[in-house]
């Protein structure tokens, strides 16, 4: 199989933060390994600003360490880094006051695409598209591209989506949820949308439950300060748990286009029905005798944020009226795994004599550690000694399907980077988006801030807490469990 990568047009890139954490992780080592596939032209360029006082050598030197360090150049296997890094270009700039301007104006060409990246704090975004307004840089066609967290609540959400429109088109706004960008999850759709063998069975008179586990092994130290004002309702339901939720819930759109999927995600969140206190769960990571607790990581003793939330939810439409959506997420968990499962109904009714073994298809959608795909199917179990069932896993992992063109694939910074340029809007949330689905998760968080609840403490490394087993034991189900 030969991958086929499309050039896309000229462009300028403007990185706001050009000098932070996630431009030194993400964002620059992902436009490297797009300019060693081909996709980025020649003449691109990338312009660095923020505060620091670099000049064009020393932001070079300093994209070249961070390539190095952060997996650019051996995943590449690409040695074109002194040519990616002629077309880096550096200016110091002040968010909030005149200097810099100039610069950046003068180092932008005007005839290519043009595209600005806030990778700053959301304090700074009314200031920048302001500056960009006043100082006649940015055009009706540029685009601005931001990052979550899109906003804490409703009202911060709605601020700064009237904030970014005093200057900015809807079209012209790319919000990124970096899990849109991840290959499976497009698959995903390409998956439900492309074949017919899904579709007629992807409703509740077929389907028992959905599952969708976002486990991480990693604590939150490092940045516990950040996340202990935002917890795992704020950091990972609200977006990236929600979105997976929209794209296996959704109907069909009439076509795969920005609007047509995007109204479609919207109309799923808009039917999420409130969740009772007693179907959500919230814990802590607690210490090990080599590591820290969560409380000591967010450097509170007494912080009742959340570091992990399971809950049950239910989309009150025709397709999912009575279907469980269950979702769980955290920090140091037994193991780091994200995938979506789809487990279809009983058979109603087995002809097969003394067979009550309860087969069950259940499609696994795995986006993390390895993508793919499974299906277990009942098959009869090879032999002699009559008609013994067992289940057995249909595999479609992408390495295995796609040979060495696996390797290629796109991480998701990279694919929605090119996006941006490309003008596609698809795989970023739109502004009714994120509001609806503050709307649905405000009422969650104020309820445990009246309570003031109390996160149930879990080991680390482990699956959570065990009341997170009986939000499903009780309805006579169990999760997927984290292999390691
Ligand atoms: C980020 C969250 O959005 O996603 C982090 O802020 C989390 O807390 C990260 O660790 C997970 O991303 P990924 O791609 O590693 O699953």
């Amino acid at each position: 199989m030969v991958s086929r990568v499309i050039p896309v047009e000229d462009f300028d890139l403007v990185i706001f933060g050009g000098t932070g954490d996630l431009a030194r992780r993400k964002i620059l080592p992902g436009l490297f390994r797009r300019y060693c596939s081909g996709q980025m032209p020649k003449d691109a360029r990338i312009i660095g600003a923020a505060r620091s006082e670099f000049d064009h050598d020393g932001y070079r030197t300093f994209v070249r360490e961070a390539i190095e360090e952060f997996g650019g150049v051996d995943k590449a296997g690409c040695t074109e880094l002194d040519s990616f890094l002629n077309q880096l270009f550096y200016t110091p700039i002040n968010a909030k006051g005149v200097e810099g301007w100039d610069t950046l104006k003068s180092l932008m060409r005007g005839n290519v695409v043009q595209a600005f990246y806030f990778s700053v704090a959301p304090s700074l975004f009314g200031d920048l598209a302001e500056r960009l307004h006043d100082n006649k840089i940015a055009t009706p066609d540029s685009r601005i591209v931001v990052e979550k967290p899109f906003g804490r609540d409703l009202e911060s959400a709605k601020e700064l989506n009237a904030t970014l429109r005093e200057h900015f088109d809807e079209t012209q706004i790319y919000r990124i949820d970096h899990y849109l960008g991840k290959e499976t999850v497009q698959n995903l759709m390409a998956v439900r949308f492309g074949n017919i063998l899904f579709e007629p069975l992807w409703n509740n008179k077929y389907v028992d439950h959905i599952q969708i586990t976002v486990a991480e092994t990693v604590s939150v130290g490092g940045r516990g300060a950040y996340y202990d004002k935002s917890g795992a309702m704020r950091d990972m339901v609200q977006n990236h748990l929600m979105q997976l939720l929209c794209l296996i819930a959704m109907e069909p759109p009439s076509q795969f286009e920005p609007d047509a999927v995007r109204d479609e995600k919207l109309k799923v969140i808009r039917a999420l029905e409130p969740v009772e206190p007693h179907h959500i769960v919230r814990g802590q990571y607690d210490a090990t005798p080599d590591e820290q607790s969560y409380r000591d990581d967010a450097g509170d003793p007494k912080s009742f944020t959340e570091s992990f939330v399971a809950m049950k939810t239910h989309i009150a439409n025709w397709r999912w009226a009575g279907v469980p959506f269950y979702m769980r997420t955290g920090k140091k968990m037994r193991a780091r795994s994200s995938e979506i499962i789809v487990v279809f109904k009983d058979l109603n009714h087995s002809i097969f004599e003394g067979d009550d073994a309860g087969h069950r298809n259940v499609l696994t959608i795995q986006l993390q550690p390895n993508e793919g795909m499974t299906l277990d199917v009942t098959i009869k179990e090879p032999g002699p000694g009559g008609m013994r069932l067992i289940d057995v896993p249909l595999d479609m992992s992408f390495d295995e399907a796609l040979g060495p063109d696996a390797d290629d694939i796109p991480e998701a910074y990279e694919r929605l980077i090119m996006d941006v340029i490309r003008g596609n809007q698809t795989l970023f949330m739109r502004g009714d988006e994120v509001e609806a689905a503050w709307a649905w998760t405000d009422p969650i968080i104020q309820g445990w801030e009246a309570r003031r609840d109390v996160p149930k403490p879990y080991d680390a490394y482990s699956r959570g807490p065990e009341d997170a087993m009986a939000l499903l034991h009780r309805d006579g189900r169990k999760w997927r469990d984290l292999s390691v």
